[in-house]
């Protein structure tokens, strides 16, 4: 994975970041993926006034890139004004588990967006629920 790849990511992150839509928590969170052919996908988080039915921007981004129908991708930032970086939710972990399983994960402080931890997205949800009995999907591991 080069730098500049990762510089990249983060920036596009910080970009998303900036059209979160986030009235009631006013904690703005950005993300990007970087798919295998080199696309760059960003979104953020966008709530609602039912407080439950937010959808993290983790989420958002990757939503928009499966239905743009990308389904190989290398690594998602995400970034948010919190110490290290935002984790994701464990719904979002489920989800990257399904559909970005060998993705990277770089999270960083959006004040602070050249300190970035790496993760690994397989890490993030150890013995994640992702074959349906008798549905055939097959994801690489
Ligand atoms: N949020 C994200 O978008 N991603 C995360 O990783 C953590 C939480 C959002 C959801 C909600 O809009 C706000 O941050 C506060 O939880």
């Amino acid at each position: 994975m080069r730098k500049a790849d990762q510089k990249t990511l983060i920036d596009a992150a910080l970009a998303a970041r900036q059209r979160a839509v986030a009235p009631y928590s006013r904690f703005q969170v950005g993300a990007a993926l970087l798919t295998k052919s080199g696309r760059i996908i960003g979104g953020a988080n966008v709530e609602s006034a039912s407080y439950g039915l937010t959808c993290c921007a983790e989420r958002v981004a990757l939503f928009k890139a499966l239905t743009e129908g990308e389904r190989e991708f290398v690594a998602m930032a995400v970034v948010a004004r919190t110490p290290h970086g935002p984790r994701p939710c464990g719904a979002c972990r489920q989800l990257l588990a399904e559909y970005a399983r060998g993705a990277r994960l770089w999270v960083a402080d959006s004040d602070y967006p050249s300190k970035v931890k790496e993760f690994k997205v397989r890490d993030l949800l150890p013995n994640a629920f992702l074959d349906v009995p008798g549905v055939p999907v097959r994801r690489a591991d």
